[in-house]
């Protein structure tokens, strides 16, 4: 895919989130858009290098356009990770920049790194060097005591200087100690202006704001509003049709995706697969619980899907089983 392709894709994106962005997550959003660009979750750079490859970077060619998402700070060893992961064939290789958890903290990396943006530039340096397509950035306004208006600048600067032109900015600061990284997206508050400040100062980069965005109409108020791109977390994974079922429609003026129905349809064959390889149901099912959200019948759903779903013995007929919940609830 070309880098102009890509870009496009990441007018809407789904965010790198761990545990959740995994490939079974990744084939059901992508039913529901053909256009956004999905993010895998975060996998550090030695996993890649020391790990067991294809079940880190293994995907589904069905999943295009697909980012990965690296976590590191040695750039020799980012390097190294991102030889082997464009050997998969992602379209983007994405450096973290932004997640604030211990356990990433003690590694140097992630949001921790806002600090040490020379750092980073070396990072991302070394990426570019060996990577087939491009090097991304996803980032914070900043961290702790830093004040964003002055570090948030001079951190695009200097990473943009060695060869990064599109980020996607975590609309608040990081606070590296004495909060859980699920408090750390809800506080401190949102600074929307200051990442369209951003692209003002920037126009020749690429940005996304991420954080809190809860719709599609406010992504869509954000490309009207100067921005590039809008990259969106939570609200794609609990509601995922609400916000991907509809993307190819408003936001990037294409055919619009199946139903919700459908969508259940098309993901058999996919789970059939899967449940042959020996996998469970429930590694699948666990995405789709917000499927029907809002909707007539979405708690029937929910409930059979996870009262039944988990069982080793948990076939296609849970989903129809749970389908015809819908239905009945709905009627
Ligand atoms: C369960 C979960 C896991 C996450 N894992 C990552 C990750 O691996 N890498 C990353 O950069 N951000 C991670 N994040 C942060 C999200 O990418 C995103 O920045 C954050 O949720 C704010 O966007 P939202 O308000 O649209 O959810 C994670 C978030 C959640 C909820």
């Amino acid at each position: 895919m070309s880098r102009d392709a890509i870009r496009r894709a990441a007018r809407l994106s789904v965010a790198p989130m761990m545990d959740w962005t995994d490939r079974h997550c990744r084939f059901f959003h992508r039913l529901m858009s053909r256009h956004a660009l999905l993010y895998t979750e975060m996998v550090t750079a030695p996993a890649v290098i020391h790990g067991d490859r294809d079940r880190l970077l293994g995907f589904d060619a069905a999943e295009h356009p697909v980012a990965l998402q690296l976590g590191g700070s040695e750039p020799a060893e980012l390097a190294a990770a991102t030889r082997i992961a464009a050997g998969y064939g992602y379209d983007e290789i994405n450096l973290n920049v932004g997640c604030p958890s211990d356990r990433v903290q003690s590694g140097c990396f992630g949001a921790v790194l806002m600090e040490r943006p020379a750092l980073v530039a070396g990072c991302v340096s070394a990426m570019i060097a060996v990577a087939p397509v491009e090097v991304t950035v996803k980032c914070r306004i900043g961290v702790d005591d830093q004040v964003p208006e002055d570090v948030l600048p001079a951190f695009l600067e200097t990473v943009s200087q060695a060869g990064v032109t599109r980020f996607a900015i975590h609309a608040r600061k990081a606070w590296l100690q004495g909060l859980s990284p699920k408090e750390n997206r809800e506080v401190p508050p949102l600074d929307y202006s200051l990442v369209r400040e951003m692209k003002r100062a920037f126009p020749h980069l690429h940005i996304s704001v991420n954080g809190g965005v809860q719709t599609l109409d406010q992504a869509r108020g954000f490309l009207a509003d100067e921005l590039d791109g809008a990259m969106v977390g939570r609200a794609a994974y609990h509601e995922p049709w609400d916000i991907l079922g509809r993307a190819d429609e408003v936001i990037f003026d294409a055919a619009p995706g199946p139903d919700p129905f459908e969508v259940a349809e098309r993901m058999k064959p996919y789970i059939a697969d899967h449940l042959s390889r020996g996998g469970r149901l429930h590694q699948i099912t666990r995405h789709m619980l917000g499927l029907f959200h809002g909707r007539p019948g979405a708690r029937g759903w929910r409930r059979v899907l996870s009262e039944r779903g988990h069982g080793a013995e948990a076939g296609l007929d849970i989903l129809d089983a749970a389908l015809s919940e819908v239905r009945r609830l709905a009627a």
